[in-house]
């Protein structure tokens, strides 16, 4: 017997070292509840094997389909700890009476490997809970019925305070990955090349039903106009079409948003890095993209007049925000280019364009503490219009809300754990979609980024190190701030994440690295010149309305890309309901090393894109606020709702302006639907959108629309 047991250790060895780092001992502060615990009750037939390894050296297993485990615990997660080999089976989690989900208890090794997390729950309510693990059996039938063994419960207590505790493995997480893998009941997630994008999409907008605008810096580009490379171009959405357009300045790390009367502006920018190509200074650059109804762009142009048409101070990694009075606000950057934002350079205001005289400003710009407080990882500040009309800023590790009609801030909770989610630590931020259901309430996600410190000298940066798999929650109203930001866990990390927002109201996150941080030139182990390794190749859905536990999760047939989507890459929700995907240039200028600057486009397709789907016949083109409006509809319309949507706009992971409002509405007779506009500008700022009717989870295409009266912004 002790000879055995040294063989087995021995085996047990040798995986350790392929595996090292996946056996997982939890921290102090948890409570651990060995297997021989009297508070686990045991259903069915159980065995115990006896040995060191396992907590008070027992191990409890049972090869019995149905038998079953139950255990009450206080606090706000629980992990199952025991051994996996290709003879355990499934086993499904009951918690709180409701059936969560089904783990994969196996691994591809003959001999068991110890201390798996075979399953994790964390950010419950602090309250007791009951779990129920039970047996469901073999995976091959080969191999008779499956084994489920546990060693240990461990139970996470009260407030979770350093989340990175909780799980820090690769392993464990697949284990998150796995319990949320859903069966296809329909068709299948698709993911195609379509076509190439003649220049890097660092900047990404829908600004038709076929068109797409590009906006990149400067640079050799393959797509060339007017003897020189083009930095922007229009990519047609049917055809692949790419015609280049005719910035006059370096849009190099600009931001974009819609106006009330549907022009897009792209402000900020970066001075001339290549005066042999036209260019001008980009950094005051304020550029205007007119409706364009042509559906091929024919005539449609970008518009600057440098020298009257500009920002009142030079912007670069600038956040732009549409606001309810349908101006759009300018948030922060810095006044030169570089890698990381710091005192000399930074630019802690905000402007309006067209100006703004308020607070005694004559036009020019507006302090704001909270963007000097937040120094320095805070380029490209998370934004929204919040129904209340305030604006919600997080930066770095912070968040506030800033009441621009009287010049306020008020500081909210920092985000949990360190976690810093601005340039170059970046993570992106949503607004969950707003509903007239609950008044409105608003709710902000924000997703991933780093906890690296921003003070240290950007040369020691490391490609490699972890990015957080964080997301944070909120309520932005005075109860919801008081809860405070409810963390949960992507199940892999991700800086420079995209955050897609569905018609279905569920959320998309793609794109971004695993390791490292934003930029390119300045990690001592660059990878070419990129920050950041180990891109993210497989997209994750996250359902805001589940429990927690079950918002994560992916589809048997989620693809997993080939093309690594990391720096200046960008992708964006299309008026078809699937999602446009293009760029990445972790470079200065066009590279072939890795990682390379890259022109293909891939198209994703969720499930919905391949059902019979609601058809909008007819809807209108413009509809003011409270208005009532018809829909006409093809197809089947039960249990219809109806969405308005800003599709944003998308730049280095901010994706400001994006916006899904779910509107009251009513069916008249058999195909028609009578539907409330937006009740006010705060709810929905005016300006361009799209309309889309989903029927049992399946949205019809967007039909374009204008909420508002169409007219120019306000200026004063
Ligand atoms: C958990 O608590 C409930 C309610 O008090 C009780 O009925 C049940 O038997 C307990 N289960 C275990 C495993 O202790
Ligand atoms: C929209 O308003 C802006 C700001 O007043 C203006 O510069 C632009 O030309 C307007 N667009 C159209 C299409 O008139």
């Amino acid at each position: 017997m002790a000879r055995l047991y040294t063989l087995f250790l021995s085996f047990f060895l040798l995986f350790l070292v392929v595996l090292s780092g996946a056996s997982y001992y939890p921290g102090k502060r948890y409570k651990t509840f060995s297997s021989d615990s009297p508070l686990i009750k045991y259903e069915g037939t159980w065995s115990v094997a006896r040995s060191r390894q396992y907590d008070s050296g027992a191990l409890h297993i049972t090869h019995q389909r149905g038998a079953a485990l139950s255990f009450n615990f206080s606090g706000t997660g629980i992990v199952w700890l025991g051994n996996c080999d290709r003879f355990h089976g499934y086993a499904q989690v009951i918690l709180d009476d409701e059936a969560i989900g089904t783990v994969d208890l196996s691994c591809d090794v003959t001999s068991p490997l110890n201390r798996r997390k075979l399953f994790e729950t964390s950010d419950l309510d602090n309250r007791p809970h009951t779990i129920k693990l039970i047996n469901l059996g073999s995976r091959l039938r080969h191999y008779g019925v499956g084994v489920m063994d546990i060693d240990t419960l461990v139970v996470v207590p009260g407030k979770i305070l350093d989340y990175s505790l909780v799980d820090s493995h690769l392993a464990s997480s697949q284990r998150l990955d796995r319990l949320n893998l859903r069966q296809n009941q329909g068709p299948d997630w698709k993911l195609t090349r379509r076509g190439t994008s003649g220049v890097a999409a660092m900047q990404l907008a829908i600004v038709s039903p076929t068109l797409a605008i590009i906006i990149d810096k400067v640079e050799r580009n393959p797509l060339t106009v007017d003897g020189h490379p083009a930095w922007a171009a229009l990519y047609n959405l049917d055809t692949q079409a790419v015609t280049p357009l005719r910035p006059a300045s370096n849009s190099f790390c600009a931001g974009g948003a819609f106006l009330s009367n549907g022009t897009l502006v792209n402000a900020g920018g970066n001075a001339v890095v290549q005066p042999d190509f036209g260019d001008v200074d980009g950094s005051q650059g304020i550029r205007l993209f007119h409706p364009c109804n042509s559906a091929d762009g024919e005539g449609c142009e970008i518009y600057e007049d440098p020298k009257s048409i500009k920002l009142a101070s030079p912007r670069w990694y600038t956040t732009v925000l549409k606001i309810q009075d349908g101006s759009i606000m300018i948030l922060g950057g810095s006044r030169t280019g570089g890698f990381i934002n710091d005192q000399k350079k930074n630019n802690p205001t905000l402007e309006y364009f067209p100006r703004k005289s308020i607070h005694g400003s004559g036009g020019s710009p507006i302090y704001l503490k909270f963007l000097e407080d937040t120094l320095n990882s805070n380029l490209f500040p998370i934004a929204f219009l919040l129904p209340t009309g305030n604006i919600f800023i997080a930066a770095n590790n912070d968040a506030m809300i800033y009441d621009w009609q009287r010049n306020t801030e008020e500081r909210l909770p920092s985000i949990p754990n360190g976690v810093r989610v601005t340039y170059p630590m970046s993570g992106v931020g949503l607004l969950l979609p707003l509903s007239y259901e609950d008044d409105y309430k608003p709710e902000i996600l924000l997703c991933g980024g780093s906890t690296l410190d921003d003070r240290r000298d950007p040369k020691d940066y490391s490609s490699q190190e972890p990015a957080s798999k964080q997301c944070s929650r909120m309520v932005v109203t005075e109860q919801g701030i008081t809860r405070g930001w409810q963390v949960e866990e992507m199940p892999e990390a991700r800086i420079m994440p995209d955050g897609i927002l569905l018609p279905t109201g569920q959320v998309l996150i793609l794109n971004g690295a695993q390791t490292g941080v934003g930029g390119y030139g300045n990690a001592k182990d660059q990878i070419g010149q990129s920050n950041a390794d180990n891109p993210a190749f497989t997209p994750v859905m996250y359902d805001p309305q589940a429990p927690v536990g079950r918002r994560f999760y992916r589809d048997s047939s989620m693809p997993t890309s080939s093309i690594a989507r990391l720096y200046h890459s960008s992708a964006i929700l299309t008026s078809k309901g699937n999602i446009l995907i293009m760029g990445s240039n972790p470079n200065l200028d066009r590279s072939n090393d890795k990682y390379a600057t890259e022109y293909r486009v891939e198209v994703l397709d969720p499930p919905y894109m391949f059902q019979e789907r609601p058809v909008i016949r007819a809807s209108p083109r413009i509809v003011d606020f409270n208005e009532r409006f018809e829909i006409l509809l093809g197809g089947k319309i039960d249990n219809a709702v109806v969405a308005i949507m800003d599709f944003g706009y998308a730049t280095h992971g901010v994706h400001a302006n994006s916006r899904l409002v779910w509107l009251r509405h009513e069916v008249d007779y058999g195909t028609k639907l009578s539907v409330a506009a937006p009740p006010n500008n705060r709810i929905y700022p005016p300006g361009p959108g799209w309309l889309f009717v989903v029927v049992d989870g399946v949205p019809s295409e967007g039909a374009q629309i204008m909420i508002g009266d169409g007219k120019d912004p306000a200026a004063n």
